[in-house]
């Protein structure tokens, strides 16, 4: 496949999402400025951190049922739907997904106080689901050891907002000086193994009144099968042609978010060496941080 051009923006290796071809630094300034109000909700991760998974959970703990929402989250995907104009326009609370670094988010929220809700996955995980994801884009002839040394273990992986480790210690340190109790950090791999307490803990960060039988409920509805499923059968997915521009892929680019949904498949894809030499970069780099990253 012909990869797409890099585009680089404040040392990140932007994704081609239309409004960020057209201008990145215009796109990244309006959201920086939006117009925010207080009980906005953004959930804000590093792609394959389980964005799909916890924004649903989000939209269903506001609306307090279990209805699935028609539009993909991709329709609230502030660097890539083609008008942000449209979030004007949602009725309160409005849950708004995005890939940028805390230090894009809408000031009004990161300096008044909003509800800023991060996810962070093993980036072993997250390695893995990113390969497959530029698979599905036609990707076909490499292998995924030659990803990991010229895609990702480099400053800017391709497809995403920096590096890994910049972004999740970048939500850590602002974590730590948040005096409004208004970011919630949650790690895909305790949804996983605790998905009723995880989500109840959700739906205090939001405020949310919601029963046990509705957790239990929403847990169910929400995993992994379910929300599969509920991919193919219910939702909306005609904003991606609008979104994405890969040449190679037309526009008809359906990438297939729910592979597997599990903990711990980098065992099947990492070498021993290439583990060692992961391990030896995470050690480095993370020799500062307490985020407890679970591996398996
Ligand atoms: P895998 O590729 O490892 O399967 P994002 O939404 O940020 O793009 O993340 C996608 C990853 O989250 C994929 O990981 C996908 O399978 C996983 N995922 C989505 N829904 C999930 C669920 N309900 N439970 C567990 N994992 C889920």
């Amino acid at each position: 496949m012909d990869f797409p051009e890099r585009l680089i923006f404040d040392g990140m290796n932007i994704p081609p999402f239309r409004p960020l071809k057209e201008n990145v630094e215009k796109r990244f300034t309006e959201i920086r400025n939006l117009e925010c109000r207080k009980d906005d909700i953004i959930l804000a991760t590093y792609n394959k951190s389980g964005t799909h998974w916890i924004w649903e959970v989000v939209c269903m703990l506001i609306k307090g049922n279990t209805e699935y929402t028609k539009e993909i989250k991709e329709f609230f995907f502030l660097e890539a739907i083609p008008d942000l104009d449209v979030v004007h326009n949602l009725p309160s609370p409005r849950p708004m997904n995005t890939h940028l670094p805390y230090r894009w988010l809408p000031k009004q929220l990161t300096e008044k106080g909003g509800k800023i809700i991060h996810v962070i996955r093993n980036p072993k995980d997250v390695a893995v689901s990113l390969y497959h994801h530029l698979v599905d884009f036609g990707l076909s002839n490499i292998s995924f050891s030659q990803f990991m040394e010229t895609m990702f273990m480099i400053p800017s992986p391709a497809f995403s907002m920096g590096s890994w480790y910049d972004y999740v210690k970048e939500c850590e340190q602002a974590a730590e000086n948040d005096k409004h109790g208004a970011i919630l950090t949650m790690f895909y791999e305790s949804m996983k193994k605790n998905p009723i307490d995880e989500t109840k803990r959700l739906a205090k960060f939001l405020n949310v009144e919601a029963s046990d039988k509705l957790i239990e409920d929403i847990v169910e509805k929400c995993s992994f099968g379910n929300l599969k499923n509920a991919d193919k059968t219910i939702k909306d997915q005609s904003i991606l042609k609008k979104i994405i521009d890969l040449p190679s892929v037309d526009g008809q680019a359906k990438p297939n978010i729910y592979r597997k949904g599990i903990i711990g498949d980098w065992k099947n894809h990492f070498t021993v060496a290439l583990n060692e030499q992961f391990d030896k970069i995470y050690a480095e780099e993370m020799k500062n941080s307490k985020l407890p990253i679970q591996f398996e």
